[in-house]
């Protein structure tokens, strides 16, 4: 190794080792702060004021999602009246623009749960199967999101490439339901 090449590397190494160190701790802060959800687009095909229901779609492979909207500062303290704004396209992956299918709002009880009942969506054009939501709280910044679905052969196409774990959620299928769950962190 000539002179010049080892002085360049001597100083490359050190370098080297503070980038591996700043990575590390970037993973290792998304490790440790588990307790955001991330926001995402709203897409073109949001309507208020859909109807307050926990059974929002029935035409299509029925998907059960339940889980808890909890306040991100502590992890921990329950949002309770929380209103959880869903939409997603039908079974052949179009959005009822006319009227509310497929569209619904729910609201968190005291202990800050909630649970639907809908249908997974199928995946349209490039995107991946998801959820659109829209969550309002007294007290929080309005949130908007989307939750995708594990082993999803489109997941690192689109939007999902950039969700955090909490976005992803496994689907468990019991008696012909796929079972999820999603806990939001405003
Ligand atoms: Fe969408």
């Amino acid at each position: 190794m000539d002179r010049k090449y080892f002085l360049k590397a001597m100083v490359l190494v050190p370098f080297l080792n503070v980038v591996a160190k700043n990575d590390q701790e970037e993973l290792t802060n998304a490790t440790i702060e588990p307790c955001k959800t991330g926001r995402d687009a709203e897409g073109p095909f949001y309507k208020p004021d859909a109807p307050l229901r926990n059974v929002i779609e029935t035409e299509g492979d029925p998907l059960y999602i339940k889980g808890k909207v909890l306040k991100g500062d502590d992890c921990k303290t329950p949002v309770s009246k929380a209103i959880i704004d869903i939409w997603h396209c039908n079974k052949h992956g179009e959005y009822d623009m006319k009227g509310f299918n497929s569209r619904g709002q729910i609201k968190t009880d005291a202990s800050g749960n909630y649970n639907f009942a809908t249908i997974l969506p199928p995946p349209y054009g490039s995107r991946t199967r998801h959820i659109h939501f829209k969550i309002r709280a007294a007290g929080f910044k309005e949130l908007t999101t989307q939750l995708y679905f594990e082993g999803d052969p489109n997941i690192n196409n689109d939007f999902a490439r950039n969700a955090e774990v909490n976005r992803v959620i496994s689907l468990n299928k019991k008696n012909g339901i796929n079972n999820g769950a999603f806990i939001i962190y405003l």
